[in-house]
């Protein structure tokens, strides 16, 4: 069966105040492909995101979605959503309500939202913190959030900025609550 490309970065270059960030970048990725970039800090990463999700405009190339041109597109009239590196949450709604959100922009019945929020919740392993704030939640917890507000607009592209981090920070502080486990005895020190 012939694979199907989604996004496709034609030649896309990209400077700011004269200092070159991308240069020449040409990428196809295909659907269900799970494609991860690694690079030192600095390397233009995340400007690559952003000019995926519309956020930044390339000085040249082109942006392709399903074969379409979609460069000049804004952001929300893709259909791609991205979870930032600072999650970028609604500090004054709760976790209910920032997941809920994009579906509220939709007009989407409150029934439906309801239940999407539960599976949500449920996906991302948070049932039970509806009503807390996000600004009291660990980071691991926000950035859980942050992927059930993307995904409950069913995204056909997710782009995740730097999603290891949390999970990692997030992994060191159960091994150190539950340091008579022998999974942390065997962790090394320094991953804690
Ligand atoms: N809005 C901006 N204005 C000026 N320089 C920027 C801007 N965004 C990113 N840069 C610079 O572009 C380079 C690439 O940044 P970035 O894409 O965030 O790198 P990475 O995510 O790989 O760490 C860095 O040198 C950064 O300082
Ligand atoms: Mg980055």
């Amino acid at each position: 069966m012939e694979k199907h490309k989604i996004i496709e970065l034609k030649g896309i270059c990209k400077s700011y105040g004269g200092e070159k960030v991308l240069s020449d970048i040409s990428l196809d990725i295909y659907d269900n492909e799970f494609v991860t970039m690694l690079g030192p800090s600095g390397c233009g990463k995340t400007t690559t995101l952003r000019i995926i999700a519309g956020f930044e405009h390339p000085d040249k190339g082109s942006v392709y979605f399903d074969g379409k041109d979609i460069t000049a597109l804004p952001p929300y009239q893709r259909h791609v959503n991205t979870v930032f590196q600072k999650y970028a949450l609604f500090p004054h709604l709760n976790v209910y309500e920032n997941i809920a959100f994009g579906l509220r922009v939709a007009k989407r019945p409150e029934e439906e939202i309801q239940a999407q929020v539960k599976e949500m919740l449920r996906l991302v392993n948070l049932s039970g913190f509806e009503k807390r704030h996000v600004t009291t939640l660990s980071g691991g917890q926000q950035q859980r959030v942050a992927i059930a507000r993307a995904l409950i607009n069913k995204p056909r592209v997710l782009l995740l900025d730097e999603p290891l981090a949390p999970s990692i920070s997030s992994c060191a502080r159960t091994c150190s609550r539950s340091s008579r486990t022998s999974a942390s005895r065997r962790a090394s020190p320094s991953s804690m």
